[in-house]
């Protein structure tokens, strides 16, 4: 279930298995591969190149396990949990190997780029080991495991983007879809493993995410979010027409597509996120009025200590900008709570920030200590856990309040919503999004609608996550 759009979402909410579409093989497989992600939608997206790759060798995709020659775990770094879930799960199919030992285990993704040939070596947990960069060499590290060779490959590139792969389409409820613009993350915030697991900041060329993106909605794709860990830093250089893409520009090429096509991306840093973007937002009213902009914390002390860059003022001149610019925008965080040093007035801040914020929606962490970090090397994790905790519990309190409130200034407001499918409650009711993201069901009351259709939905009433209204005749704007 893809239900998030930012980045980095997570173990909490993206976790589960992703399953190939029926149209993805096109030759009778005589092996079979099941595939399960976790962490952000740039890691759903990698498994869709992995699909791609394995399918091209001859692998049909199972959605069952015991089915399974290869089983492939593609998986997160970012906190110590979600770690935790994924040596549970491959403790798993590890005792499932001793009734089925010719089935190979292999762990993808961020987690085998940190612990490399440790859990082949130490844990024994698995038969190979593919760093993000390396999935071209599935194939033969393949073919090496299943000759009884330990097969691990985690060299990170400077170049690998996979443009020229063209994804299958895993778990896709054929009228959304994520297309990656760029790889890696030169940010350094000293909190992450990102730069680290995925290695050093590369943007895709930009003829290839134009052309994938039409593709999808020649396909019937109505909405696309565009990929990358820090979107506002792509920059793509066109060799053959020596001009430079930007981000802003990235965005208006995609939008240019067709007024039809609803276009997202994910994630905007706070020190990044310029006016240029702003404008092509407005210029392109299929770009979606939504930004996800990370907040991590709202001291400026401990900003700094983060390496984030930009100060609590800084954070607030750009949600007055996107107000000023885009009044109906929609505005959601991550936020950290207890990073090292973190005193209660830090805290207090932070509460202060979001609230002044109006923030519609966060995701909230306490802090992990990741090994290797640049926190992890400098400061000690020194606030308690309760105390995280404590801190934690009234982030996700005042969040509650200003998503209700946010919702609650939305009754009696008509939207436009991209029908994505049936509610997930009743077969009587759809469920779409707004521009702003948020989730509106609403009855069947027309015969007419479908998955895929846009329509006027008016706002009756809200659950707390989850906006209802009713559906409008067609002539209403
Ligand atoms: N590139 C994105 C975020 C990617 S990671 C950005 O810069 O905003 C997604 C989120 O996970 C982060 O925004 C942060 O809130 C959280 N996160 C990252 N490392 C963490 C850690 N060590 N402990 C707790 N939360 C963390
Ligand atoms: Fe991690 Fe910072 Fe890069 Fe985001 S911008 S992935 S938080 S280092
Ligand atoms: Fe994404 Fe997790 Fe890696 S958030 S980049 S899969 S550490």
């Amino acid at each position: 279930m893809i239900e998030s759009l930012a980045l980095g979402k997570h173990e909490e909410s993206r976790q589960g298995e992703v399953f190939a579409s029926s149209s993805a093989a096109t030759v009778p497989a005589s092996r079979h591969f099941y595939i399960e992600s976790y962490g952000c939608a740039m890691n759903f997206a990698d498994s869709e190149i992995v699909a791609s790759i394995l399918q091209e060798n001859g692998y049909g995709v199972t959605r069952s396990p015991e089915q399974a020659d290869l089983v492939l775990l593609n998986t997160c770094s970012i906190r110590e949990k979600a770690e935790q879930t994924v040596r549970k799960r491959l403790s798993e199919f590890r005792k499932a190997k001793k009734s089925r030992p010719g089935m190979l285990v292999g762990v993808l993704g961020c987690m085998a780029e940190r612990l490399k040939g440790k859990l082949l070596e130490e844990e024994q947990l698995v038969d190979l080991v593919v760093g993000p960069d390396a999935y071209r060499s599935l194939p033969a590290l393949i073919a090496e495991a299943g000759s009884g060779q330990k097969a691990v490959n985690v060299l990170l590139s400077r170049d690998e983007t996979y443009a020229d792969i063209s994804p299958v389409r895993l778990n896709s409820n054929g009228v959304t879809g994520f297309v990656s613009i760029m790889r890696g993350c030169n940010n350094m915030c000293s909190f992450c493993v990102v730069p680290f697991t995925r290695g050093r900041e590369r943007s895709r060329d930009a003829n290839s995410i134009v052309a994938e993106c039409r593709q999808l909605f020649e396909e019937g794709i109505r909405e696309i979010t565009l990929l990358g860990q820090n979107v506002d830093s792509y920059h793509f250089f066109d060799e053959q027409t020596e001009i430079s893409v930007s981000f802003a520009q990235l965005l208006e090429k995609v939008a240019a597509i067709d007024p039809l096509l609803r276009v997202r991306f994910s994630t905007s840093h706070p020190k990044d996120i310029t006016d240029e973007v702003l404008f092509s937002m407005l210029k392109y009213p299929n770009v979606c009025r939504y930004i996800h902009l990370p907040m991590q914390s709202g001291s400026t002390r401990v900003l700094q200590l983060m390496n984030r860059t930009y100060t609590r003022e800084w954070y607030m001149a750009k949600v007055n900008r996107i107000r000023e610019l885009l009044p109906d925008c929609g505005i959601t965080s991550d936020i950290i709570a207890g990073f090292c040093t973190e005193t209660d007035e830090d805290h207090r801040d932070t509460l202060d920030l979001m609230a002044y914020s109006r923030l519609d929606f966060s995701y909230m962490y306490f802090y992990s200590e990741r090994p290797g970090t640049l926190a992890a090397r400098r400061y000690t994790d020194d606030v308690p856990e309760a105390v995280k905790k404590a801190r934690l519990a009234e982030i996700v309190d005042l969040q509650g309040r200003l998503s209700r409130e946010s919702n609650q200034a939305d009754v009696g407001k008509v939207f436009e919503v991209l029908i994505e499918g049936e509610s997930k409650r009743s077969h009587d009711e759809w469920m779409g999004r707004n521009t702003q993201n948020k989730v509106i069901v609403f009855p069947k009351t027309s015969p007419e609608q479908k998955k895929g259709d846009y329509v006027m939905v008016k706002v009756t009433g809200f659950t707390q996550a989850t906006l209802l209204g009713e559906l409008l005749p067609p002539n209403i704007k």
